[in-house]
């Protein structure tokens, strides 16, 4: 079962289980399909993480997150430009993509990887745009893209937005494509890939240099373990803030009976925010890479903390972020990485997010690449007290430094049954985009199925909430929350707006009680899953 955000890529991932092959094998395959046809997100100059779980029951986690250039400090974006660290040569950070690609297949690949990077490049060639893709072309969007001349050529053939039906072609991705077919990772970090993307650098007055690109290196991690509800969760670890927040949600929000209160009911709803407000505190000024910085995880993710931190949470009133720790409030919501699921026949799974940070990333493409490249610059702190294009308020240990992962917030994540003796079996693949909203997303997915018994369709759907400390409100989905429980919740003294549209694209993949799979692609954007 193949569940990813697009028709065409979850056709390629079908078609590599089909031919034998594996969930890895179909995830790189999906990789590289979601880089030419889901363009705003799905990437080579971007970043992301990968959880596998072989048949055995094994589970590792792969961080490909994006570094800092070397020649990139903490005060990079104090004099910049507005914007700098979005749009742009500086918002570059160095792309993890094909590395990490190539490392899963290195590691766990079982069909050639030629045959995995063709299908992209067909697609390449020309793919026949659909609604989604014409959607993803927001007024800003197309500003952004009209700056830079490479850019617009493709993503703007004769200057205007393709229109659905249209053959979208990227001739130079193709050529990019098929350099990393014949040559792995080196097609895209050492010869003619790494000499236009540096060309380009050194043209808009970017950071990335060569030795950046070819001293890239993704890392294998153990995985993030914890117990929730009788199951055991595995998420990501740090470079991603995801599982360690998710963790810390998970033992808050334990103190609780969750299934007990009325679903998205004030108790229910208040308590979310109340534990997430807490979680996002801690994530926001404790978390960052930890090649770099000391970060107390082991303190954070213990589930005494989180019982602990669920003591001071009063069922009579809101608390107020202000009294948790100080920051900034604005935010923007937005919806730009992309999630896969896919689990195969044998019980290997993949969860897979990569990002280019916001739609279209920089929105910059190397000239003669067809490689957009990624904004995760802005994903570091890069002003004290300002928020990001989340709207995180992010603290010192998150800071720019030379080689340094910024912190991520995606959360691929995997859910195993609680037995005690050999493998835990696989119940649950899942992940989403949405920046900031990610771990409660992902949260509500889990906690929907686990705590409250819905069915995975129903649990993806569901309209959702959302708390992240700063600013100091529960967000809303359009019309998510009976009236009578905003009414009640700002009784308690909670703000509650509601968001004038969803958020979060989550691709999921359960396996049910009598062995079959279920995929589902969130409704809200038109994902596909696909059963072989
Ligand atoms: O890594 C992060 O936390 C962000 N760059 C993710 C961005 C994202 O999910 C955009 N989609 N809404």
């Amino acid at each position: 079962m193949v569940a990813t955000t697009d028709r065409l890529a979850s056709t390629v991932g079908a078609d590599v289980l089909r031919e034998g092959g594996h969930a890895v094998d179909a995830a790189v395959a999906v990789g590289f399909a979601l880089a030419v046809v889901n363009p705003e997100a799905g990437n080579l100059g971007g970043s992301g993480y990968l959880l596998v779980r072989t048949p055995e029951g094994e589970v590792s986690a792969l961080d490909f997150r994006g570094t800092a250039p070397a020649a990139a400090g903490p005060g990079l974006f104090l004099d910049a430009p507005d914007h700098a660290s979005e749009l742009g040569h500086l918002a570059v950070a160095v792309p993890g993509s094909v590395r990490g690609l190539a490392e899963a297949h290195g590691r766990f690949g079982r069909l050639p990887w030629a045959r995995l990077v063709e299908p992209a490049i067909d697609l390449a060639r020309g793919f026949t745009v659909g609604e989604r893709l014409v959607r993803s072309y927001a007024p800003h969007v197309v500003a952004g893209l009209r700056r830079f001349s490479s850019s617009a050529a493709i993503f703007l053939p004769e200057g205007r937005v393709p229109a659905v039906g249209d053959t979208l072609r990227q001739p130079d991705l193709a050529e990019t494509l098929g350099r990393i077919r014949d040559r792995g990772a080196d097609g895209f970090y050492r010869g003619e890939t790494a000499d236009r993307i540096v060309e380009e650098m050194r043209r808009g007055g970017g950071l990335l240099g060569h030795a950046d690109l070819a001293g890239y290196r993704a890392l294998w991690r153990p995985p993030l373990r914890f117990a929730y509800r009788g199951h055991e969760l595995v998420s990501m670890p740090l470079s991603s803030s995801g599982g360690v927040t998710l963790a810390m949600m998970a033992h808050i929000l334990s103190c609780w009976e969750l299934g007990a209160l009325p679903w998205q009911g004030t108790e229910h709803v208040h308590l979310l925010a109340e534990a997430w407000r807490r979680a996002y505190a801690d994530r926001n000024e404790a978390l960052a890479d930890p090649d770099h910085v000391v970060v107390p995880v082991d303190t954070l993710c213990a589930p005494g903390y989180g019982a602990w931190r669920a003591r001071a949470i009063a069922l009579d009133r809101a608390g107020r972020s202000a009294d948790v720790l100080p920051g900034h409030d604005a935010y923007r919501a937005e919806r730009h990485t992309t999630h896969v699921s896919i689990v195969d026949g044998r019980g290997g799974a993949v969860s897979f997010t990569t990002t280019l940070n916001t739609w279209y990333g920089s929105k910059l493409v190397a000239e003669g690449t067809g490689v957009l490249l990624n904004n995760e610059m802005d994903d570091f702190t890069t002003r004290s007290g300002v928020p990001n294009h989340f709207g995180l308020v992010q603290g010192e240990a998150n800071r720019i430094a030379p080689g340094k992962r910024m912190l991520s917030a995606m959360t691929p994540t995997m859910v195993l049954g609680g037995g005690s003796s050999g493998p835990r079996e696989l119940r649950l693949v899942v992940g989403t985009p949405g920046g900031s909203t990610i771990m409660t997303t992902v949260f509500q997915v889990i906690s929907n199925v686990l705590d409250h018994g819905i069915d995975l369709a129903a649990a993806v759907a569901a309209p959702r909430v959302h708390h992240q400390h700063l600013p100091d409100r529960i967000r809303v989905e359009p019309g998510g929350l009976a009236t009578e429980v905003v009414r009640d919740l700002r009784a308690l003294g909670h703000e509650v707006v509601e968001d004038a549209e969803p958020w979060g694209d989550v691709q999921a993949v359960c396996v049910r009680a009598d062995g079959t799979l279920e995929g589902v692609a969130d409704p809200r954007r038109g994902g596909v899953a696909i059963g072989v």
